[in-house]
């Protein structure tokens, strides 16, 4: 890489939470915690048989209660602390172990397990324990309206414009722990290539994408990342950025 960059974009997937103990959503046998995505991760699905819809992300939420953020989430919040340029965590995960690990400079795209969506009075608003099918609305109180915040197939991924702008202006850009295989974000990669970042890939295998990285570090992301961060914060020590 020429220089040391000053605007950062990071895209994490579910791989940056497996060593939390989180399993990822493409394993061997093509399900997701013993269930068809388009049985639980689809508005039709949703409409079909909420309660399944419900069941199923109160136990996603519990089980998220019993997990913790890990080095690599870590080590991020530690990036996120001390970059002095504009830096950006974009994340798929709906889990909430990066803001656990202290990130502020985070965004969900595809929503979070520990908020809820009232399709009455179309707020948002924190959830903690279960929603089930009957529960009501906090703010216009509501019963049997609020579904899980969470963007599933077929819905448009929130903060789109804000991470469009961030890649226009990133001079790095780095993907942890995502298989490439859904869009939008398995395209962030050409975009911000497109603009001339420098762009690296941290997984423990090739994505679907890798050929679009200029380089690739394949390894657990508790490993990798922490490594990363501390070559980039080093890095950036020895050479200031201009002004
Ligand atoms: P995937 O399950 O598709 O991919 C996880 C990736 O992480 C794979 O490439 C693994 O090789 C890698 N991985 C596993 N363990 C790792 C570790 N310890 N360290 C580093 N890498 C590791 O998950 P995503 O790419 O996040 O969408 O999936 C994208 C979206 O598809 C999700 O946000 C979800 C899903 O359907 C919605 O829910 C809308």
């Amino acid at each position: 890489m020429h220089g040391t960059p000053e605007n950062i974009v990071i895209l994490t997937g579910a791989g940056i939470s497996a060593e939390s103990g989180l399993n990822t959503f493409r394993a061997a046998d093509g399900l997701w915690e013993d269930h068809r995505v388009e049985d639980v991760a689809t508005p039709d699905a949703f409409a079909r048989d909420p309660a399944l819809v419900h069941r199923f992300y109160d136990a996603r939420r519990a089980r998220l209660a019993e997990v913790e953020p890990n080095a690599a989430h870590v080590a991020l919040a530690r990036l996120d602390a001390e970059w002095p340029g504009d830096l950006l965590i974009v994340t798929q995960n709906v889990d909430d172990l990066h803001e656990r690990a202290g990130a502020r400079r985070l965004l969900h795209m595809h929503g979070e397990l520990m908020s809820g969506w009232c399709l009455s009075c179309d707020e948002k608003f924190g959830w903690t324990g279960d929603m089930g099918e009957g529960a009501a609305c906090p703010v216009c109180t509501s019963p049997g309206a609020v579904r899980p915040n969470i963007v599933w197939f077929g819905e448009m991924p929130y903060e789109m414009d804000r991470i469009e702008q961030a890649l226009m202006g990133a001079d790095l850009f780095v993907s942890i722990g995502t298989s490439g295989a859904v869009y939008p974000a398995a395209g962030f990669v050409q975009t911000a290539r497109y603009r001339g970042a420098h762009t690296l890939e941290i997984n423990l295998e090739p994505s679907q994408g890798s050929i679009f990285f200029d380089e690739r570090r394949f390894g657990p992301a508790g490993v990798e990342v922490p490594k990363w961060v501390g070559e980039l914060l080093q890095s950036a020590q020895s050479r200031p950025m201009s002004s």
